[in-house]
């Protein structure tokens, strides 16, 4: 094989892959020469260009510079029959005037960026650009999304186009896939490709990997792009170039082109301008918190009183969704049994009058128009009911409403757990007499990542003769997917935005305002069909003060140590040096690894001698480290289920550390959860396990919410601790072979024994954060003797810490604890530093499992080893000291 002798490596996919093995043999074999120009009669163009190539080359190379050679790339061209439905379709796309200069691009150059408009065909067309072009020949062509919508509506949408099916068109993510061996372009979620660059790190199966969305700015597509710079030109190196195309829209296009790091020459840039109408912006006068509230206003009003044309709403979550498409359902409904083609002819007329001025008139000025409208109806209400001739009832089960998917919400971005919104908020005083004499019906659809693909399609067709399309969604529309014919776009300025919280790693969904980037793509969706409007539910002052340019990267709104095991996992040592898109905080990526390092997570290098200063330290993941990094878990967390597996302890693991990793689960009231003995000494925590084994069994009795308002609860964590538990035991029964774990609805408190292992296990999480009590000597008279000194690996405060007030732990006071978190609290004078959940450990337990932090002396003569015929285990002791704060340690006994 020709590939083989050109660099002494045998790539076995290609081998294997290939059907037609003499005309491969023979570009193999033209591979081999040093320039990698491949010479065809079909092209007789590129056949010049390779000649020029080869000049500029041998005066570059006089020059000590080095040319970019020209790439191999493929030549054949496959034939598609598209239906001519399709193709007509296709030829709107503003990206199909592209596709010579596209695929040219493509062709001559390793890394292309693609920015155009949303809706204009990037995601759709460049697969099947590539696919034609024969790139999916002798290797697949990869896509990535880091939307899980996306991945499944696209590749559907693909195959359809091409005519083929999802054997060859498929796709791949977490837990879901329809790859084939036959499969030709593949879909993915960006977490996918990433776990297969660990286990084939030049991604030798493909020929393209396409990054979509790449502004989206998820973790793993930042990480794919540094990576992919560096395969691609290993690839090329190895004469089996991959080429990158990273698709974006309009947005920040310069974090890829002007980053040194990523691309040391700018790849090259494609913009296409999607046929974008104008776009007029309206601002509210004023900005009301009930957002949901202005956007049903407003859809009412434009509904009412503006010319034909679909109405777009951007809302936050998937609830807030259900909800305002229910209200407007309710206002404005569709019956099957009606002939709505009447009312299109007068509708038809108005908007011949409406065209006559363009400009709708300004529905912004009247709010209180709306109000005394109101008002009026409120009062007819009054009057009708007293003649006993109430409101025809609307009878929601006459629409087909989205059944609940009913599936786990911590993957989508629309997660909404806030359970606020309910039917008896369609109040019948919304319907003004503008909504009863308006006859024309809403065509009203929900859209948001955990629809169903069948039911989010459902966007994309027409609506019925004679109703307006109205399309309620969260930030998926905004340039994920594109809806055709929206003239007006309804935007409450906010979105769900993941929010961590660096101590416990949990990440909530809250909602914020979103960037002005983003709502001037939400406004752009207004005009892709014509003219259009967008009304914004805030002023223009909020806009400018408010909203923030640009959010930052996920990336750099994770906690560190999350990212650097995830990238030392992946073989990437050098975290800090790594090409990221944009860099998180350096500092917090080095204080990350020292607490990796600290927790037996990152290995800890042996001391060299003459070691240069500048000499960086590579640490390598521990064999725990990768036990660790399988649980989506902070690894201080991920690290007491992996060690509580050895000691059989996991369902009550599971349920403490998905206690831990929510925060505020308690407001105070620790003593409704007596404890004695080891309980006790748990601490904190063990409160918090037993508070949750308690609400899990009042779950099951129906009776949740009463028993949390009793004891403190605060029932969305309760539930969201549930909903944890349920996944981590889903996932150990699924990745550890031999375990079968149940949530049992009547989970005993720990006990001796068992809570004292639990103790250690916390410990082995929380082992760089370790506080031991001021000996009396130290405190002065008169003064709190509850006091700590803490250890702290990594930043060190003189400062004595205290007990949280509410502490479990305030009624033994014991010498040596662990804690999960500090804080600072009182104002000025009366500042002091607290321990949050804390649980108290035994001095002797250091040495195993925090040994990095341990200083340990010769074993005492005196106590000579033994062998200890119970454990069948040698003992010793010794004499040591703890951590920066060189605590001696007391003699202490180690197996
Ligand atoms: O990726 P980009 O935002 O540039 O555009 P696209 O997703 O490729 O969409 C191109 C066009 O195809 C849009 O006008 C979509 O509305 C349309 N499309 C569709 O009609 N049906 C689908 N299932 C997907 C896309
Ligand atoms: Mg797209």
């Amino acid at each position: 094989n020709g590939e083989e002798v050109s660099n002494g490596i045998s790539v076995k996919e290609d081998v294997n892959n290939e059907p037609n093995d003499k005309k491969e043999n023979k570009q193999n074999a033209e591979n081999t020469q040093e320039d990698l120009v491949k010479v065809t009669t079909k092209d007789k163009e590129h056949t010049q260009k390779s000649n020029v190539e080869n000049k500029t080359k041998t005066q570059v190379e006089t020059n000590n510079e080095v040319k970019k050679p020209l790439l191999d790339h493929p030549t054949v061209h496959i034939d598609v029959k598209r239906d001519p439905k399709i193709q007509v379709a296709r030829l709107k796309l503003p990206i199909l005037g592209e596709e010579q200069r596209i695929m040219e691009l493509v062709n001559e150059n390793e890394f292309l960026i693609v920015a155009g408009e949303t809706g204009s065909g990037k995601t759709t067309q460049i697969p099947q650009f590539l696919y034609e072009a024969g790139y999916a020949e002798r290797k697949m062509i990869a896509v990535t999304e880091p939307r899980r919508v996306a991945t499944v509506a696209m590749s559907a949408r693909v195959a359809y186009e091409l005519g083929l099916t999802n054997k060859e068109v498929s796709y791949l993510m977490r837990f879901e896939g329809n790859v084939t061996k036959d499969t030709k372009i593949k879909f993915m979620t960006d977490g996918v490709l990433l776990k297969e660059i660990q286990t084939d790190f030049l991604l030798s199966k493909y020929s393209v990997v396409i990054i979509d969305e790449a502004h989206e700015r998820s973790v793993y597509t930042d990480i794919l792009l540094g990576l992919l710079s560096r395969i691609v030109p290993i690839r090329r190196k190895r004469g089996n170039p991959l080429r990158l195309i990273i698709m974006s829209a309009t947005l920040r296009v310069e974090d890829f082109t002007e980053n040194k790091r990523l691309f040391k020459e700018a790849p090259p840039l494609i913009k296409i301008d999607a046929r974008q109408f104008p776009v007029t912006i309206h601002f509210n006068k004023h900005t009301y918190s009930d957002y949901l509230k202005e956007a049903y206003k407003k859809t009412v009003k434009i509904h009412t009183r503006l010319p034909e044309g679909g109405i777009l709403i951007f809302v936050t979550g998937q609830q807030e969704v259900r909800y305002l498409v229910r209200k407007l359902k309710a206002s404005f409904p569709y019956r099957k049994d009606v002939d709505y083609s009447k009312l299109i002819t007068r509708k038809a007329a108005n908007e011949n009058d409406a065209a006559l001025d363009s400009e709708p008139e300004d529905i912004d000025s009247d709010d209180d128009e709306v109000e005394k409208e109101m008002k009026r109806a409120r009062k007819a209400r009054r009057k009708a009911k007293l003649k006993a001739k109430a409101l025809p009832k609307i009878n929601l089960d006459d629409y087909d409403m989205p059944e609940d998917d009913g599936q786990a919400d911590l993957v989508g971005s629309d997660d909404d757990s806030e359970g606020h919104l309910s039917d008896s908020d369609i109040e019948d005083d919304t319907l003004t007499p503008e909504i009863k004499s308006c006859r024309q019906p809403l065509w009203v659809l929900p859209l948001y990542s955990m629809l169903s693909s069948s039911k989010q399609a459902r966007v994309f067709e027409p609506p019925p003769t004679g109703a307006r399309l109205c399309v309620v969604s969260t930030d998926v529309a905004e340039t994920s997917l594109t809806i055709p014919s929206i003239k007006y776009v309804v935007d409450t300025g906010k979105k769900k935005m993941r929010v961590y919280d660096h101590v416990t790693g949990a990440s909530a969904w809250r909602v914020v305002w979103v960037s002005q980037a983003g709502a001037a793509q939400r406004a752009g969706r207004a005009g892709r069909t014509g003219a259009g409007h967008a009304y914004r539910l805030y002023s223009a002052p909020v806009f400018a003060h408010e909203l923030p340019a640009h959010h930052a990267p996920d990336l750099c709104r994770r906690p560190a140590d999350d990212i650097v095991l995830l990238m030392k996992c992946m073989s990437i040592d050098k975290v800090v040096n790594f090409p990221f898109p944009t860099a998180p905080d350096r500092m917090q990526l080095r204080l990350a690894e020292k607490r990796l390092q600290v927790l037996g997570i990152l290995e800890t290098p042996e001391k060299k001698e003459n070691k240069r200063k500048d000499d960086e330290e590579v640490l390598k993941v521990t064999p725990l480290g990768k036990a660790v990094s399988a649980f989506p878990l902070l690894p201080r967390y991920g690290k007491m289920l992996a060690l509580s597996h050895q000691q059989n302890l996991l369902p009550y693991t599971i349920a403490l550390v998905s206690a831990l990793t929510v925060p505020e689960v308690m407001s105070g009231k620790a003593e409704c959860w007596p404890a004695t003995g080891q309980t006790l000494l748990l601490g904190d925590p063990g409160v918090l396990l037993r508070a949750v084994g308690a609400a899990e069994y009042a779950h099951v009795k129906g009776e949740e919410e009463l028993f949390c308002a009793k004891h403190g609860l605060r029932e969305k964590a309760i539930k969201e601790i549930r909903k944890l538990r349920k996944q981590l035991t889903t996932e150990i029964n699924l990745s550890v072979p031999g375990v079968d774990v149940k949530i049992d609805p009547e989970m005993k408190p720990p006990d001796e024994n068992q809570a004292r292992l639990l103790r250690q296990l916390v410990l082995s999480g929380l082992g760089d954060q370790v506080g031991r009590k001021i000996g009396l000597d130290e405190v002065k008279e008169g003064e709190d003797k509850r006091k700590y000194k803490y250890a702290y690996h990594c930043g060190e405060l003189d400062e004595p810490v205290h007990l949280h007030s509410e502490s479990i732990l305030r009624k033994t006071i014991p010498e040596w604890v662990v804690y999960q978190e500090l804080y600072e609290t009182g104002a000025e004078e009366r500042r002091k530093m607290v321990m949050r959940n804390v649980t108290a450990i035994e001095p002797e337990w250091l040495p195993v499992f925090v040994p990095q932090l341990c200083n340990l002396g010769e074993p005492l003569t005196d106590t000579e080893p033994r062998y200890d015929e119970k454990s069948g285990r040698v003992k010793c002791s010794f004499k040591g000291t703890f951590g920066k704060a060189c605590w001696e340690l007391p003699i202490v006994e180690i197996d």
